[in-house]
């Protein structure tokens, strides 16, 4: 399945099968990319994955090279890119060079960055090997590096050449990380499609076993709807920031707890839970249909509650986060309804620590 994302003169489409890593060389022929590529991994991604990327795309006519980089968020710094860059220098690397991003959020950041700024900008293609990334990080262009003080601190909004989905790899990646990603898809049917968040309830055991029908359907969706939002708001100025549902908190609870406790997505799944009860509470929201989010969340093996962490605390991280929209206001994105969200930026700090103090264990 294709889908096209529509940016004008950057426009692109994302590929979405499974078995389509065997394909590769075809779509980037296809994508119009030249020869001249160079794979940027792991060692342990690339232990499951460089070889068959890199024999098929020399058997379709691709000059194509490896430099792999440690595992790790760590790694995901300017120290990184530096290196990077010193490498394409030492490959000959050149303005029509494609950077191919084999790996989750982290390599498609970096990989991305390298590419928006070595020789003022040069193409690159994600493929996305976590689920994280395949339905949110590797569309829609942000990329960008922490600063030992900041994550994601330092970056540039840079549109891939194409996006290559293969549901298969994610057989490798552990349960914990499948997990950690189905709650960006829930939040998709949270923010903009009910029907969405209907067939999640119907078919997470499905999901859950990895089944190709359910996987590219998921996958699908979500992109379409990250594709539409980034397509109204490329450079994040407003409606982009649906996407943010459950991570005022989510982003609160992984700094309070040194990102060391919980994934990302378990993160945002306690903080889209703990939205909507605050919606809820706000009469914005049905009561009765708190218990359907919370459900599949659960469903899913993501938790809706945290233990060791103060509301105040992690409503004074919530004011320091880098998205406030000024220094007394924290803006949050609410539910309406199941499928729809609005950003509210007045609400009393008070019912947030109400909130959180019902979500602590
Ligand atoms: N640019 C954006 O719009 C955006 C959006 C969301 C998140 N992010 C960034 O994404 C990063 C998190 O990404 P992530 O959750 O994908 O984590 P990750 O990239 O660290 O991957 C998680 C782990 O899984 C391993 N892995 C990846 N694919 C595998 C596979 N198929 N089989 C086995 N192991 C595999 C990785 O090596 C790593 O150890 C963060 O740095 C975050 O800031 C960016
Ligand atoms: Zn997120």
């Amino acid at each position: 399945m294709n889908i096209k994302v529509n940016l004008d003169e950057r426009s692109y489409t994302i590929y979405i099968d499974a078995g389509l890593l065997k394909n590769v060389g075809n779509i980037l022929t296809e994508a119009g990319i030249g020869q001249n590529v160079v794979v940027i991994t792991n060692p342990k991604i690339g232990y499951f994955y460089t070889d068959i990327l890199v024999t098929q795309l020399k058997e379709t006519g691709f000059e194509a090279r490896v430099i792999e980089i440690p595992d790790g968020e760590e790694y995901k710094n300017l120290k990184t890119i530096a290196y990077l860059y010193d490498k394409l220098v030492e490959m000959h690397a050149h303005r029509k060079t494609t950077l191919i991003a084999l790996g989750g959020g982290v390599i498609g950041d970096i990989v991305g960055f390298v590419a928006a700024t070595f020789m003022r900008g040069i193409p690159f293609v994600q493929i996305p090997t976590t689920l994280l990334a395949q339905v949110d990080s590797s569309v829609g262009g942000k990329t960008g590096v922490n600063l030992t003080t900041a994550k994601n601190m330092v970056g540039s909004f840079w549109q891939p050449q194409a996006v290559i989905i293969d549901p298969d790899v994610l057989k490798t990646l552990s349960l914990r990380e499948i997990k950690s990603g189905l709650a960006e898809v829930i939040k998709y049917g949270m923010i903009k499609d009910a029907s969405f968040f209907e067939y999640l309830e119907k078919n997470i055991q499905q999901i859950e076993r990895l089944e190709t029908s359910a996987m590219v359907h998921i996958i699908a969706s979500s992109c379409k709807i990250k594709a539409e939002v980034v397509e109204a708001d490329e450079l994040e100025m407003d409606l982009r920031a649906i996407l943010n549902f459950g991570h005022t908190i989510g982003h609160a609870i992984e700094s309070q707890t040194s990102y060391q406790i919980f994934r990302h997505g378990e993160a945002i799944s306690i903080g889209m839970s703990a939205a909507t009860k605050i919606a809820a509470r706000l009469g914005m929201f049905p009561a009765k249909d708190v218990p359907r989010l919370t459900t599949l969340l659960q469903m899913a093996g993501l938790p809706i509650r945290f233990k060791d962490l103060s509301p105040n605390d992690l409503l004074q991280a919530m004011s320091l986060d880098k998205k406030r929209v000024s220094s007394q206001q924290i803006r949050f994105i609410l539910p309406k309804k199941i499928g729809c969200v609005m950003m509210v930026e007045d609400l009393s700090p008070q019912i947030i620590i109400d909130v959180l103090k019902e979500q602590k264990e």
